[in-house]
């Protein structure tokens, strides 16, 4: 039987690789990740709606010279990166649980390099688009938050998402749409993905439906 939801919230306040409200580093990071964190100058990356972590954890081992934070609110999912951060002694990860909205708090203009969302909610509701993770005023902050010309990348298993997102971002004239594919696993583009696949993407794609990837960058900045 799995650890209870209780036990795992007692783990993630042990856990040094995870931070939330509570945690003596928890409203001293924003700006200064780097330096109180990680203790190098390597680049941040960001995995949003990051669940159990996978890419967090994933890139971590295959890019020991650059820094992932996984961002999610729920804390018996992000358990499971947190965890595994730990038993890896993954130095170049953390966890922060925090409302992705409210990134501003915990990060300066430009502090990050990257930008991974992985099976964002869908939100497919008109009246819940301002919740959806590619709406314009998500991407006005994604766009303060990253160095000029940091990749952007959005994996979604949903038409719906991928078609609008699509279409917020053709109707900006401050992005560049660098690659997009509907058919992830047919296309060369699956080797940056470095075979890694979270768990709702085992889920999902076992029912043979397609993945879809589009890469972006900010062209102009504030
Ligand atoms: C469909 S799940 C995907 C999780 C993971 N990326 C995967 O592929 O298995 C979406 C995740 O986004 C998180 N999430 C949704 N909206 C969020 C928000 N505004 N702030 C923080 N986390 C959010 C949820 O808690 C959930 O873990």
């Amino acid at each position: 039987m799995g650890r209870s939801k209780t036990a795992k919230f007692a783990d993630n306040a042990a856990n040094r690789h995870l931070l939330q409200p509570g945690k003596p580093l928890f409203n001293k990071l924003k700006g200064k990740w780097n330096k109180l964190y990680f203790h190098n100058d390597n680049d941040i990356v960001l995995e949003l709606a990051c669940g159990r972590g996978e890419y967090t954890v994933g890139l971590a081992r295959e890019f020991s010279d650059m820094n992932f934070i996984g961002v999610d609110i729920k804390g018996a999912r992000i358990w499971a990166g947190s965890q595994q951060a730990a038993k890896e002694n993954l130095i170049n990860t953390a966890f922060l649980r925090v409302h992705i909205q409210n990134l501003k708090d915990y990060f300066s203009n430009h502090e990050v390099s990257e930008i991974w969302i992985i099976h964002p909610d869908p939100r497919p509701k008109n009246s819940d688009e301002r919740r959806r993770l590619t709406c314009p005023r998500f991407l006005d902050m994604y766009k303060q938050l990253i160095k000029p010309g940091g990749l952007m990348r959005l994996k979604t298993d949903n038409t719906g998402l991928y078609q609008y997102t699509m279409e917020v971002l053709q109707n900006r004239p401050d992005v560049h749409i660098l690659n997009a594919t509907v058919d992830l696993y047919k296309s060369t583009l699956l080797a940056e993905h470095y075979n890694i696949k979270t768990k709702y993407e085992q889920e999902f794609s076992s029912g043979g439906n397609m993945i879809k990837y589009i890469k972006f960058y900010f062209k102009g900045h504030l």
